[in-house]
């Protein structure tokens, strides 16, 4: 079979695709970027900025502003301020517009973020387009909804705003994490310093933009660039109302010991280690769709990720050579072209994690097996790969590993199944495969996660509450329920 290019598609057929590029200038980039602190892009006070690159191409993008101490408190100050002064005090319905607005230049320019956030963060353009970027605006659209209905959400209580909330993203769906963060937050009134992780500020960045585009009063929202030393400043800023946080267990334990004693409202979502369970009666190809999605997806950078499968015995066999084929059609390479399924790992640093588990499983004894695509020689990639016959006790069956890397168990009873996914430190999704609706309701119900999809996978909704059980971390996004993270409920209401 000739290979024209190093992009496989079709291994009966020897079809390839030719590669179909976005242009990278789609993503119209500065040399520079500044923190924007009271509706302006201001320089950092140590006058220190960092490179954020491609982590496919590995090229610098922009230089980004690194905020300390002091901008943290500006920026709090400005917050502060935007609450008392506008924000809490302007119409419901006029909070609304704003977010409607927010919604719909994130439509018009939505090419151009998504460009964005797949040569910043490197995940497929086909992700950043057809789901990162509709979900983003759909975030926006559905609390623009809310905004001048939250007694409607809570009826017989009383609801206020928190004040200044302080809140951390992390590098997996970076846009969509800060639409995830500001859309609630700005929907009940509450005024927002927000991080992006150090790896992906650009599509924050252009959210700054987007903000004075819809004219948003200054100091209702502001977006500080830095690496953790930023975030531990809002995290430990006393006049912080509130911090949401999403990222790793380890980072989320420390905010939860620094925050202890204070009267400070935390959320936190942090890691998974999810199942999904194919049962003897499920439709294969349909899960094996759903497993590929599950894991595969962003390349495993996804703290919903299906990163076990746990199948029934008796069709383990054939379900596992179906995925096999499945994965050896999937194309590893640049994000920015159309055809790509997996795109580069994060950070160099992230990858050397992903290999260090690669390592790990092979020695705890599991048989590993990686698609024959061809990686591009430079960037940061890691080829889909399944563990076979992993034990509950392997680390690569404990522990989150965030890349494309699916460990694989057998099972023979419904209750061992439901065992074995809640055998792990976190809980927050699970995919339950079968035929039988009172089986997938029976299962559902036992398995301790804060999602559990049925013969699907992944699907995000911003009317659907998102969150964690166990070390995954608590609090509520999305829905009704996520609005009261950002509420005080009583009986009386009202301010702090
Ligand atoms: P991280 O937890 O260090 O980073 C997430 C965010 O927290 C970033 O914005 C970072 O700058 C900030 N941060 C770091 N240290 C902080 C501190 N002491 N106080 C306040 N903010 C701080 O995650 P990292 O190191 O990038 O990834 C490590 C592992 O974490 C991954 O391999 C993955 O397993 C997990 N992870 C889980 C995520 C999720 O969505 N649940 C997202 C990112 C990572
Ligand atoms: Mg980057």
């Amino acid at each position: 079979m000739a290979k024209k290019h190093s992009n496989k598609l079709d291994f009966d057929t020897g079809w390839h695709y030719d590669p179909a590029p976005e242009s990278p200038e789609l993503a119209k980039l500065k040399d520079s970027y500044d923190l924007f602190i009271d509706g302006k892009f201001v320089k950092p006070t140590s006058g220190k900025y960092f490179d954020t690159t491609s982590p496919s191409s590995q090229k610098i993008l922009a230089k980004v502003a690194e905020a300390d101490k002091r901008d943290v408190a500006k920026a709090v100050t400005a917050a502060r301020k935007a609450y008392e002064g506008t924000w809490s005090r302007l119409r419901p319905s006029e909070r609304g517009k704003y977010l409607f607005r927010i919604a719909r230049v994130i439509q018009e320019r939505s090419r151009e973020l998504a460009v964005t956030e797949s040569l910043d963060g490197g995940k497929p353009i086909r992700e950043s387009r057809d789901i990162d970027l509709p979900l983003v605006a759909a975030h926006f659209f559905y609390h623009a909804g809310w905004a001048d209905k939250l007694s409607y959400a809570f009826p017989g209580r009383k609801v206020g705003p928190l004040g200044v909330a302080g809140q951390i993203i992390p590098w997996n769906f970076p846009l969509l994490m800060a639409a995830w963060k500001i859309a609630p937050a700005l929907a009940t009134g509450n005024t927002v310093v927000i991080k992006p992780a150090e790896t992906t500020p650009l599509t924050s960045l252009k959210l700054a933009e987007i903000l004075q585009e819809v004219d948003l009063p200054p100091g209702v929202v502001n977006i500080l660039t830095g690496a953790g030393s930023t975030g531990e400043c809002i995290v430990r800023h006393p006049d912080v109302d509130k911090i949401a946080f999403t990222g790793s267990t380890e980072v989320g334990k420390l905010i939860r010991k620094t925050l202890a004693g204070t009267d400070k409202r935390l959320t936190l979502e942090l890691g998974g280690k999810a199942a999904n369970i194919v049962f003897e009666d499920a439709a294969l190809d349909q899960a094996v769709e759903g497993i590929v999605n599950g894991i595969f997806f962003n390349q495993g950078h996804v703290c919903c990720a299906g990163s076990r499968l746990l199948v029934q015995e008796s069709i383990s066999e054939k379900l596992v050579r179906k995925l096999k084929d499945r994965m050896e059609t999937l194309v590893v390479g640049d994000p920015l072209d159309k055809n790509t399924d997996i795109g580069a790992i994060n950070s160099k640093e992230q990858l050397k994690k992903i290999q260090g588990y690669l390592k790990v499983g092979q020695r705890e004894g599991a048989e590993i097996f990686q698609t024959s695509c061809p990686l591009p020689k430079r960037g940061n990639w890691c080829p889909p790969t399944l563990f076979l016959n992993a034990s509950q006790s392997h680390r690569i069956s404990q522990e989150e590993i965030f890349g494309p890397v699916l460990a694989i168990q057998t099972f023979r009873t419904v209750d061992e199944a439901i065992e074995k996914a809640n055998n792990t430190p976190f809980g927050l999704s699970g995919g339950v495969w079968t035929d039988k609706g009172a089986k997938a309701f029976h299962v559902s119900e036992r398995i301790k996660a804060g999602v559990v999809w049925n013969n699907t996978f992944n699907k995000f909704d911003p009317a659907s509450p998102f969150g964690g059980y166990k070390e995954s971390g608590f609090g509520r996004e999305g829905g009704r329920h996520g609005l009261e993270a950002y509420l005080n409920i009583s009986e009386t209401g009202g301010n702090r």
